[in-house]
Order: C-alpha cells, then structure tokens, then sequence
C-alpha cells in the first residue's frame, strides 16, 4: 500500500481531515505535529505546516526523508487569478513556481531559479487527473480547473499586483506554500499535485473575501480529498 503525504498550512485546512484518521499516531518534529494513521482507508499522513515557503520546506522534506510517503498533496486555499474562475472554484495544478523569486537584477527571468535545472516544477499527471475526477464528481455545482499556481511569502492583494501575476505567469491562482513543495518533491523526485479552493480574487477587495469565504472553500477541499482517497485505493 502506498503512503499519502498530506500537507496545509493552517489549522482548519488540515483538522477535519485529522479528526476522520483512524488508528492515529502523533510525531511532532520542528514544531510540526505529524499525524500517521489510517484515512478513508489510505495509509496517511497529515501535518499542519504553517504559512509560507520555508516552513512547507521543511515539512516536505520531513515528510519525505522521515515518513518516506510515495506522495504529496498540498491542500488549501488561494487567491484566483484565471479570469473565469470564480471564489469557491477549485484549481488543481498542472505545474507550480515562486513568483517572488527574482534576480531579475541577473537577467534572469521573474520565477526563475538561477542554477536548476528547472524553476516550474510539474505536478504528477496522474494525480492531477484523479483530482479532477474526484472533483468533477462531488462539487459539480463548482468550477474546477487545472492549471498553473504561483507561490510567494506574501498575501496577494491588489488589482496591479493581480494583473502583474497574470500578464508575467498566465497563472491560475496566487498562494503561499505550493511552489516550494514542488520544488522539494522535484528534488527527491517524489509525485505531487496542489489542490486549492478559491476564496478571492486576489484584488482589492481580496482580504475581506477571504475572510468571508475561507470556511466553505475547506469543505470543496475536503469532498475532494475523500473522493481522490477513493480513486487511489482501487
Ligand atoms: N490564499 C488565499 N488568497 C490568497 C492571496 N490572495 N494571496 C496569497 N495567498 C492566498
């Protein structure tokens, strides 16, 4: 049986999942508690990270050197920048990068990495494809789309900052943790695939939408995760 990582950055998006693992085990490394057990049948594990690039770093790295999962999923939610897509919708990514990594002062280009080998690291197909299965088939009243997510330490907000993001990546929506898990899964060549739900739009009224809508783009996230579970013990 495989094992599936499961990352959040925050409480809510990982404590309903921990509160349905069955036979549950505790590790807490760098102030990570790990939880280790049984989810909807799955060999898994889940950790809150907290927000941003580094401590999802670390986490991953944890999650693949200490727990040694077959997998990762990062979970959450995130600003969108795709112009159809609505707050509420689903992005799943086809690839991840880190828009505020810059030496553009280098001649490097705005996302780019000097000195790898790549800076827009691939989410595995086909995971990508189950979770939109999965999606498709229990929030199908919701967008769901497959495409790219940029990554920063910063809460994007603004209509420029917005219009910055879309015009330099074509990316699909804006969040704080998944480009650097695929940087770190891409380094242990370990599959993965990003899962956000939407809650604003990135714009100028994005932290109140935020704030408004995070508690029920969590339960689009989750429906998800159960289907996708599913899929992958068959
Ligand atoms: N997560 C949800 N909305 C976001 C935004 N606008 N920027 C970064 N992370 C987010």
């Amino acid at each position: 049986m495989v094992r599936i990582g499961v990352i959040g950055a925050m409480e809510e998006e990982v404590s309903a999942l921990i509160r349905q693992m069955k036979d549950k085990e505790e590790c807490t490394i760098a102030g990570m508690t790990f939880c280790r057990g049984s989810l909807w049948n799955q060999d898994a594990v889940v950790v809150k990270s907290g927000v941003g690039k580094v401590n999802i770093g670390i986490c991953t790295q944890l999650m693949i050197t200490i727990f040694g999962v077959d997998f990762l999923i990062n979970t959450g939610v995130a600003g969108g920048l795709y112009k159809d897509i609505q707050v509420g919708d689903i992005v799943i990514s086809s690839d991840a990068l880190q828009h505020d990594f810059d030496c553009s002062g280098h001649e490097f280009a705005r996302g780019e990495i000097p000195g790898m080998e790549t800076s827009v690291f691939r989410a595995d197909p086909e995971l990508v494809d189950m979770a939109k299965e999965a999606c498709e088939l229990v929030n199908s009243e919701i967008g769901c789309y497959v495409g790219r997510v940029v990554t920063g330490d910063q809460f994007v907000y603004g209509n420029d900052r917005r219009k910055e993001l879309v015009d330099l990546f074509d990316a699909y929506c804006v969040e704080m943790e998944g480009g650097a898990m695929a940087q770190v899964a891409w380094l242990n060549k370990i599959p993965f695939v990003i899962i956000r739900a939407i809650t604003d739009k990135a714009d100028d009224t994005a932290p109140g939408d935020y704030n408004a809508h995070v508690e029920q783009a969590i339960i689009h996230t989750v429906k998800l995760l159960a289907a996708m579970f599913l899929k992958l013990g068959r």
